[in-house]
């Protein structure tokens, strides 16, 4: 029988009400306000309410991150939990009509298209998203009838897996009605506010142009209580802290990725032409103004900042910052932010880079509070690809502190006066095509650094002894490992040290090797992406469990993040245990229990977690110790539904603002990235045997024929910016696991690059624990991966064994029989020739992560 770990009860858990109000917390510190002219916060009893996010307020985006939840407080329900009476219901209930109308004929067409094309159900949702119509026209009767000066306008967008999203109407930028309805209500309201409950960046230039919007709040997307959060920020309970953690553009265009980002000209080639000119990087240092600047937002309160003197300790630079809440009427927080300014060398450097960070606490009115930031200086080393080396070139380094990147003050100038190596590294990507990269104008670049500290008083000459200078020792031929222990190893044995994880696999059979190293596909008719676990439904699959019985070696369970544990909520059995069909899995892809069951005969079980806020959104609360504790938070709900791995968090750069998982990203930098999934990392792993698996690694910026898209990347972009997140994540914070991602890099899938995963993430990180696929990785299955006519190769099982890709989820017989017949016969397939020590590292690195899941 199988075992079952959720609830029996479908009341509401004290967990629940708990973790809601933390998420609520949480979600009130990741609003930006965009703009306010005193608007905000309201203090009316009524509100007109309108747009299409006012009742159907999104709370996350689709695809593997739509965490499944009890319940959605919308924003309707928001303002009537506030108190606050919504006076346009009519309006609403004429665009609820018209959407559900729009959304039952979608969910019609995509089950029948997935009947037609014998797929799944989820297979067309991500090919084929949903895509909402124009909002209802706003009358004049709908204004008549609102009695009130103050007017509320929601704009909701949603994007997921599988697709990028379009510039064009409806999704980057404005539907005509609602450009309409926005100009009506900015003419007749006093106020008016507009709300974005989006999951990315899109252009706001047309809105910013209308006279009368009073305040824009960037709400993003926040989780099941989303409602309730909104309010607490509107009727000013709670300030908002949130800052931008991307750059937004005047024009989409703007970007320098735009012209070629993805379907704009092919899906089968990316050029990062941009290099390490990504977000401000490239705004800062080519002299573009963006509507608003990367790490800013406002608040109710104003807040005064002043840098002290800086000091270095020995490698670390610190640097003395005061923080007064100036204002008289709100308690406020404020992100303190430190960037660098680093002067041309050999290399060209950007105009600036986020060096540290900190949020302060409330502070009341008149409160006053220091703090003191502090980083290395190696921080501050560039990727020479000539030397293969990371190196603090000399010249000066201008620090500026301030509340947003275009907000700063400059705090002092450190001066190196001698190039320094900090780790000699080798060269790892190899680019596969002639890349043309983009440069700055470096005369002009130079002279913006030096413009404001040129009446700067005092340099610091830093000490370059301070630094202890690394080299990297990388991973030889790997050796078969033998034992002369008769007696069956058993993970006891691991867990009481009468064995080593090294003396079990060399008891292993090539056969047992192989299956540990390939997950378990759900054979029965589960959907195909996201939902393949036996034993804890909705969870996206498990290990295997090959010598769970014979050596006491337990499959490890993986469900899906980033915005909670995505499970299925409701599910029913025999009494035996066998899982019936039907249920909740993801989105649109409902399947109805059967109807004639007779409940005497089955169990029913529930499975109901929260849903924090979007990774986007986390992100721009800056609070690293509040995201620990929403880890913290999930990390309590995977022990309740036994989850070991959490597939979160998610941290690919927010390259061009269409990539359709930026609402699981976190940021354009990779610095801001790195600390916020470190910190998650942290939350989670407090709890014995439970870790996250941070994603996806690496280069995943583009959804649109997401299996075979063949990013060109020059290596000291990808060192600075794709790998930089991922990298402080390890060294801070040891996640159990990296899951990588679809795309080739170079011309090698990141699933099969040795060099990313043992050179990189093993060898240069010291990560210790285990890598995983994506979902089908090695799996040549057209029906999922098919919609864009492949221009490369599937990535190949065997590639995954040589690269120290532990295990391939959720795999399938055809991977272990490949890998079975090439480490037997010595034969190369697909590309690759794999040996028995091979499969044993691979296997041994999964025995180690389950041992420490005990
Ligand atoms: C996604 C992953 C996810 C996995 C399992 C894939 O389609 O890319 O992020 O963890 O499915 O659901």
């Amino acid at each position: 029988m199988a075992e079952i770990f959720a609830s029996k009860t479908a009341e509401i858990e004290e967990r629940e009400v708990i973790n809601a109000q933390i998420s609520r917390k949480l979600a009130g510190e990741c609003m930006v306000l965009l703009e306010n002219d005193g608007a905000l916060p309201i203090h009316t009893k009524k509100v007109a309410l309108f747009g299409n996010g006012a009742r159907a307020t999104i709370k996350g985006g689709t695809g593997s991150g739509d965490v499944n939840t009890r319940n959605n407080v919308n924003i309707e329900q928001g303002f009537q939990n506030a108190g606050i009476e919504v006076m346009t219901t009519a309006w609403l209930d004429r665009q609820e009509q018209n959407t559900s109308a729009a959304k039952a004929a979608y969910v019609q067409w995509m089950k029948e298209e997935a009947a037609r094309k014998q797929t799944s159900e989820l297979a067309v949702m991500f090919d084929h998203p949903y895509k909402e119509p124009d909002c209802e026209i706003i009358t004049i009767n709908d204004i008549d009838v609102s009695e009130t000066d103050t007017a509320v306008y929601v704009i909701a967008r949603n994007s997921g897996e599988g697709a990028d999203r379009f510039d064009e109407e409806g999704d980057y930028r404005l539907y005509p009605h609602e450009r309409g309805n926005i100009h009506l209500l900015a003419e007749v309201y006093d106020k008016l506010i507009v709300v974005l409950n989006i999951g990315g960046v899109m252009d706001l230039s047309e809105m910013r142009s209308i006279a009368g919007v009073n305040a824009i709040l960037l709400m993003s997307q926040l989780g099941n209580l989303g409602g309730d959060a909104l309010l607490d920020v509107l009727t000013g309970k709670v300030n908002p802290s949130g800052k931008t953690t991307d750059t937004w553009a005047e024009n989409y265009m703007d970007y320098p990725s735009s012209a070629k980002f993805s379907h704009n000209e092919s899906v089968h080639d990316e050029m990062y032409e941009d290099g390490i000119y990504v977000g401000y990087r490239y705004f800062d240092s080519f002299g573009v103004k963006p509507l608003y600047c990367f790490g800013y937002g406002k608040s109710y309160t104003d807040f005064e900042i002043k840098a002290g003197k800086i000091s270095v300790e020995g490698n670390e630079i610190q640097i003395p910052v005061t923080v007064k809440n100036i204002g008289k009427i709100y308690a406020g927080k404020e992100v303190v932010q430190v960037y660098y300014s680093a002067a041309g060398g050999v290399m060209e450097k950007p105009y600036q880079e986020l060096a540290a960070y900190q949020k302060t606490k409330l502070l009341a009115p008149g409160e006053t509070e220091e703090i003191v930031l502090k980083y290395q200086a190696e921080q501050m080393a560039s990727y020479s690809e000539k030397e293969a080396a990371w190196i603090l070139e000399k010249g000066d380094y201008i620090i500026r502190v301030g509340n947003s990147s275009a907000s700063t003050k400059v705090a002092g100038v450190i001066e190196v006066c001698e190039d320094i190596q900090t780790l000699k590294a080798k060269n790892l990507f190899a680019l596969d095509v002639a890349l043309n990269e983009i440069h700055p104008d470096a005369v002009k670049l130079e002279e913006k650094k030096k413009e404001a500290a040129s009446y700067q008083a005092e340099k610091i000459i830093f000490d370059t002894t301070a630094i202890a200078q690394k080299t990297v020792v990388y991973q030889g031929m790997r050796k078969e490992y033998h034992t002369d222990k008769t007696d069956k190893i058993t993970m006891q044995d691991l867990l009481s040290e009468k064995a080593t994880v090294e003396e079990l696999v060399a008891q292993l059979s090539t056969e047992e090797l192989a299956e540990f190293c390939v997950g378990t596909l759900r054979a029965d008719g589960g959907e195909v992406v996201g939902n393949a676990s036996y034993t804890v439904p909705g969870a996206a699959g498990d290990t295997s469990s090959v010598c769970k019985e014979s050596r006491g070696i337990k499959n490890m369970i993986l469900a899906d993040g980033p915005a909670g544990l995505r499970l299925q909520p409701h599910f029913k059995t025999k009494k035996d245990g066998t899982l019936l069909p039907g249920g909740e899995v993801m989105g649109d892809a409902y399947t109805p229990f059967n109807p004639n069951i007779d409940e005497k005969e089955v169990d029913n079980y529930y499975q109901y977690c929260t849903a924090i806020p979007i990774g986007w959104a986390l992100a721009q609360s800056w609070n690293t110790e509040l995201v620990e504790k929403a880890g913290d938070m999930v990390g309590s709900e995977m022990e309740q539904f036994h989850v070991d791995l959490w597939l979160a968090p998610a941290l690919n750069i927010h390259r061009n603002p269409l990539c359709g998982r930026n609402f699981e990203y976190y940021s354009e930098d990779p610095y801001v990235s790195g600390k916020i999934a470190a910190a998650m990392t942290k939350g989670v792993q407090k709890h014995r045997g439970k870790g996250t698996t941070i994603k996806h690694f690496a280069v995943n910026n583009q959804e649109d024929n997401r299996y075979f898209v063949n990013a060109h990347v020059s290596e000291r972009a990808l060192r600075e910016i794709y790998l930089k997140g991922f990298e402080i994540a390890v060294r801070e914070a040891q996640p159990l696991s990296i899951m990588t991602s679809y795309n080739l890099l170079n011309g090698i899938h990141t699933a099969n690059s040795h060099d990313l995963i043992q050179g990189m993430a093993r060898d240069e990180w010291g990560f210790k624990g285990v890598v995983m696929t994506d979902w089908f990785t090695s799996q040549d299955m057209p029906m999922i991966t098919g919609k864009f006519k492949p221009a490369y190769p599937i990535s190949a099982s065997t590639g995954c064994i040589y690269a120290g890709n532990d295990i391939q989820m959720p795999g399938c017989q055809k991977n272990v029989d490949d890998i079975v017949e090439a480490v037997k016969t010595g034969k190369e397939i697909d590309g690759y020739k794999i040996t028995k020590a091979d499969l044993q590292f691979n296997a041994a690195n999964v025995i180690r992560v389950v041992a420490r899941t005990m």
